[in-house]
């Protein structure tokens, strides 16, 4: 459907090499669009390079810290000179030390708050202009559950998870003026290479979110797709400064 097409428009999304990323990814290309997958780890990049590229429009993969500024600059001006343009920006890419705030050295705390917060800020202003001469653009930041609940074993995480909410409201209020919609979604647990790892370390995760989460199964990155394509194309248009959950109704159950 036309309100939901992409096609010719160019998307960045970070961390697009794996996880919900790749799922996103994958449907933005679905709905036409050209995909720049910028993350670290390039053995994985080629990978997920091939898996977009089947559904048949140009893919890059460029590599880049997204916590580190110089890194995102390089990237976004590669970007601009194999596409000329960026019309959406996905700012997906996260980690988590699971440990608890007492035991959390320092660098740990800035480490889980750069790759997670300062890396939106650093690709969003990256962008900024780009989108602007463009005319407009979408940028899309993923949340958490971790944005609205506290957790004991994850305070830099949801401190840089509810900063992601704070950042998207006065990114949309600084750029409406230049038709740049920023919206934030907050994906409930995805079975993805991050939420594995909790599964073995948290004991009784698994069971738990599957009996909170409304829909009585963790999530896929495919579930991601839909709110990609949504939130990047013209069917949002009138939506910004939003924090939209896809949990499977996770955060509306209290048991
Ligand atoms: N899975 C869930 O249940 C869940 C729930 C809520 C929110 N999230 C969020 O979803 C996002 C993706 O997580 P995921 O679950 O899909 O896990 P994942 O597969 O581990 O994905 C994390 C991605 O971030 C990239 N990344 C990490 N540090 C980076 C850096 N410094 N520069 C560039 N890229 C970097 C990784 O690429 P490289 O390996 O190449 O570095 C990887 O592609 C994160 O922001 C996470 O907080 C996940």
């Amino acid at each position: 459907m036309k309100r939901f097409d992409l096609t010719g428009k160019v998307a960045i999304v970070t961390g697009g090499n794996g996880g919900i990323g790749l799922g996103m990814a994958e449907g933005l290309a679905e709905a036409g669009a050209n995909i720049v997958i910028a993350a670290r780890n390039q053995e994985k990049s080629a990978k997920a390079l091939e898996q977009v590229k089947r559904y048949g429009t140009e893919v890059l993969a460029l590599s880049c810290d997204v916590a580190e500024p110089d890194s995102v600059k390089t990237m976004v001006q590669s970007v601009i000179e194999q596409f000329g343009s960026i019309n959406i920006l996905v700012n997906n890419a996260g980690i988590n030390i699971r440990k608890p705030p007492e035991d959390l050295t320092f660098e740990e705390w800035r480490k889980v708050v750069s790759i997670n917060l300062d890396s939106a800020f650093l690709c969003s202003q990256a962008c900024y202009t780009h989108m602007k001469a463009a005319g407009g653009g979408k940028i899309l930041n993923n949340g958490s559950m971790l944005s609205l609940f506290g957790s004991s074993w994850g305070a830099p995480y949801s401190a840089s998870k509810g900063g992601m909410v704070q950042l998207t409201k006065s990114l949309a209020a600084a750029w409406a003026k230049d038709n740049i919609q920023v919206n934030c979604f907050l994906p409930g647990f995805i079975e993805t290479p991050l939420t594995e790892s909790a599964r073995t370390q948290i004991q009784g995760v698994d069971e738990k979110v599957t009996n909170k989460t409304m829909a009585k199964r963790w999530g896929q990155a495919e579930d991601m797709k839909g709110i990609a394509i949504f939130l990047a194309s013209s069917a949002s248009d009138f939506i910004t400064a939003t924090a939209i959950p896809v949990d499977g109704g996770f955060s509306a159950q209290l048991y």
